[in-house]
């Protein structure tokens, strides 16, 4: 009989203004903890037997790895499914169809399209929680790593005291070209962070944004800051962490697309040694990564002794090890319940190959 889906906003990972600063503040504790015991050589199968369905219809390098490692050292299996080799699209099955049948299959599904809102309806139906892999709007599994990666840098200080300055474009209405920066500034609200937006003023978060932003951060109580800067070096003594994002999407972008974002933002929201050497010893230069080396970052800088973009990249496996136990693990059966099974199907099985001389 059919079941209508009965998920949460919060069991899906959609949008990370859905979450709790306590929600919040807990899948990173996960993250470190996991992260511990990947240092010290073990391994906790807390998803054994279960399944993510990662459908993925732009390139990853990333969060591909790091969700299919991460099922696998939790005890689970990841299965790639690429929306071309999938009946899913316009003249095929509709996403609603996809999200009924995969969903009865898998025990979660992580997505990655353009569109928030396909992932959004994908949610609303599906019978498990729905990973957002990143839109053109919002890259939750990839904030959760940064932030684990800030908490890591500075460990003595609070969210609500880390100042926090975006390099370029973060208005998601101008080429909605900055995805991780959707997120990024929501997790700012939510956890009390000042964020700064440091770009071109058409790159500066929109109203609509901004009004969402200062919900998120009434909502949260944790007294966050938004400011705005066309110059770096206005507020680079007091900021904690740098990031950039790619200034275009590697590959897909045309010429005209490319030569009036540089216009815009080469050379001036650059992070080179220069700006860093004006700001505090311990600024952490960040980047979601892909990125371009000597345009978004200097080379000096990006293998220099502030650059966190590698510290970064591993950490997704850690954030993404959190998010599959956080969205997946349910209580393991009991190894009675196990045995009843395993004893019953076994015994019709061989009873029915005797019966029939097999
Ligand atoms: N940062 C990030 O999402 O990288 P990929 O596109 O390689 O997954």
């Amino acid at each position: 009989m059919r079941t209508q889906p009965h998920l949460k906003r919060n069991d899906h990972m959609l949008d990370d203004a859905d979450f709790t600063r306590e929600e919040y503040l807990a899948m990173i504790e996960l993250c470190q903890m996991l992260k511990r015991a990947h240092y010290q050589g073990v391994q906790v199968p807390l998803l054994k037997d279960k399944v993510l369905g990662m459908m993925f219809d732009q390139p990853s390098t990333r969060t591909r790895v790091s969700f299919e490692t991460a099922m696998t050292k939790l005890g689970g299996h990841a299965e790639f499914l690429e929306f071309k080799t999938l009946h899913v699209g316009e003249d095929h099955e509709t996403m609603r169809d996809t999200a009924e049948v995969i969903s009865r299959m898998v025990d979660a599904i992580m997505i990655r399209t353009a569109e928030q809102q396909v992932i959004e309806d994908f949610a609303k139906y599906s019978y498990v929680p729905v990973i957002n892999g990143c839109s053109l709007d919002m890259h939750p599994s990839q904030v959760l790593c940064d932030v684990l990666t800030m908490r890591e840098h500075l460990p003595e200080t609070p969210f609500e005291d880390m100042v926090f300055m975006n390099m370029g474009d973060c208005n998601r209405a101008y080429d909605r070209f900055c995805p991780t920066q959707g997120s990024m500034w929501r997790v700012a609200a939510l956890l009390g962070m000042t964020y700064i937006c440091c770009g071109p003023k058409e790159m500066w978060i929109c109203e609509e944004d901004q009004q969402v932003f200062w919900e998120v951060a009434e909502r949260s109580g944790r007294g966050a800051k938004l400011l705005f800067t066309e110059d770096p070096y206005e507020y680079i003594d007091q900021v904690d962490f740098t990031f950039s994002d790619a200034w275009w999407y590697h590959g897909a972008e045309s010429d005209d697309f490319k030569g009036r974002r540089l216009g815009l933002l080469l050379p001036k929201y650059q992070v080179n040694q220069a700006l860093v050497d004006a700001g505090k010893p311990t600024l952490g230069v960040m980047h979601c990564l892909p990125g371009f080396r000597d345009f978004e970052i200097t080379s000096e800088v990006w293998d220099g002794p502030n650059s966190l973009l590698f510290e970064e990249a591993e950490n997704r496996l850690h954030a993404e090890k959190a998010i599959c136990t956080w969205f997946m693990y349910g209580q393991q059966k009991s190894a009675a319940l196990q045995a009843y099974h395993q004893g019953a199907i076994e015994d019709f099985v061989n009873e029915s190959f005797a019966k029939l001389g097999k």
